[in-house]
């Protein structure tokens, strides 16, 4: 298919392995991206791996006068992939203003363009955070949202709502919410993977900077949870995996598939890990040995929470095929490769 899908957040970590699964299904991509938590040389390894090189626009899509212009440019966009967003949890409770002005402000932007520009398909980066700890394991669509732990979450489930009610007005809008669960891994080429700034707060990127020697040990974050081992559980799904999914909902709407207006789909494997599972598999699949201590409880942590994928598979089509081991190693293989860069 060759029609034009505009991927917002598309040079960051899951736009741009987004961008490349597009690119390879014969989309053309044109990525808008502040660089604020990004780089632009993410663009050259796309490029290297797909053959072909996206239209890139740097501004701000909170920026509505800059976006009112790109629209007008860009005539001819089918679709919407909306992954712009801040997206760190500590620093949301820190900074609300911050994150409710970039969250929702850039998202109300977009869905205002998509209908004076006649755009009918839009897909959302929600998160497996809206469910909170749900009552039921494995969670499913249905699940009603806990009050958000923080502003991040509350984000997240604030523009769901903005988008439901924006469909229901809108008889030529179509939407997918994706909600993800917890996206690893990289690249099978280790030429774009995730680019965290400074010490990072999640558990794969520290993982392997502590295997590569930048972070001394890596802090387990309680072993008296009530699960098998003790420590937390969450459901692990390879970023590639997840990119085609996005895809695969692109698809669904063009051949008008939707069965609503507004769809909602979680994206996990459907299996929990818990921390120290990752941890064995890590050092099984890469033969390198961590350091690690178990410590106190991170504050807001839930115990355990995995997806239900029956209706994402039912519905999509879709489901996660890369084993966490293999998952794990292409993590491991970015981080060298970021290492190597640096020297
Ligand atoms: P990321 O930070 O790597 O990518 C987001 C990109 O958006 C960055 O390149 C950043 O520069 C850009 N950006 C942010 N605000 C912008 C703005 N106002 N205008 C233009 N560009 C802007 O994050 P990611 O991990 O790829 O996450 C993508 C989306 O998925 C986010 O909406 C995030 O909340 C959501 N999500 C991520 C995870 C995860 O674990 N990574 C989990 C659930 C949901
Ligand atoms: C976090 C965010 C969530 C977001 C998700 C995906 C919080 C509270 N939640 O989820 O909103 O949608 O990332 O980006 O930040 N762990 C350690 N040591 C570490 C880091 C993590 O033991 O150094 C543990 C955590 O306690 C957790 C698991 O590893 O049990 C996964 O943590 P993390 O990668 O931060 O993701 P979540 O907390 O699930």
């Amino acid at each position: 298919m060759n029609k034009l899908i505009l991927v917002t957040g598309g040079t960051g970590y899951i736009g741009s392995h987004t961008v490349v699964e597009l690119m390879n299904e014969g989309f053309d991509v044109v990525i808008i991206d502040n660089l604020s938590n990004s780089e632009k040389s993410v663009l050259n390894g796309i490029a290297e791996i797909t053959g072909r090189r996206p239209f890139f626009e740097q501004f701000d899509i909170c920026d509505k006068k800059r976006l009112h212009d790109f629209f007008r440019i860009y005539k001819k966009l089918d679709s919407i992939i909306h992954f712009a967003a801040y997206k760190a949890v500590g620093e949301s409770i820190e900074k609300p203003l911050m994150y409710y002005q970039n969250n929702l402000t850039s998202l109300m932007n977009l869905l205002e363009g998509m209908i004076e520009f006649k755009i009918p398909h839009f897909v959302f980066s929600s998160s497996a955070t809206v469910y909170g700890q749900p009552d039921q394991l494995p969670v499913n669509e249905e699940a009603p949202f806990k009050t958000a732990d923080s502003p991040y979450g509350n984000t997240k489930q604030i523009a769901e709502e903005i988008i439901r009610d924006t469909v229901n007005a809108n008889d030529n809008l179509k939407a997918i919410s994706l909600r993800y669960f917890n996206p690893i891994g990289a690249h099978s080429s280790a030429l774009i993977g995730e680019l965290p700034r400074g010490v990072p707060n999640n558990l794969v990127p520290f993982i392997t900077q502590t295997a590569a020697g930048v972070r001394n040990e890596l802090k387990i974050f309680g072993d008296d949870y009530n699960t098998p081992d003790g420590t937390a559980i969450r459901d692990y799904i390879n970023v590639v995996d997840l990119a085609k999914a996005h895809v695969v909902s692109i698809k669904r709407m063009i051949e008008q598939k939707s069965k609503s207006d507004l769809e909602i789909f979680n994206l996990g494997t459907g299996k929990g890990s818990s921390v120290m599972e990752i941890v064995n598999a890590f050092e099984k699949s890469t033969g390198e040995k961590l350091n690690y201590k178990i410590v106190g409880k991170r504050a807001g942590d839930v115990e355990s929470v995995y997806a239900d994928i029956t209706y994402a598979n039912k519905e999509l089509g879709w489901k996660a095929e890369i084993g966490l081991e293999e998952t794990l190693l292409s993590a491991w293989n970015w981080e060298k490769y970021l290492r190597n860069k640096k020297r």
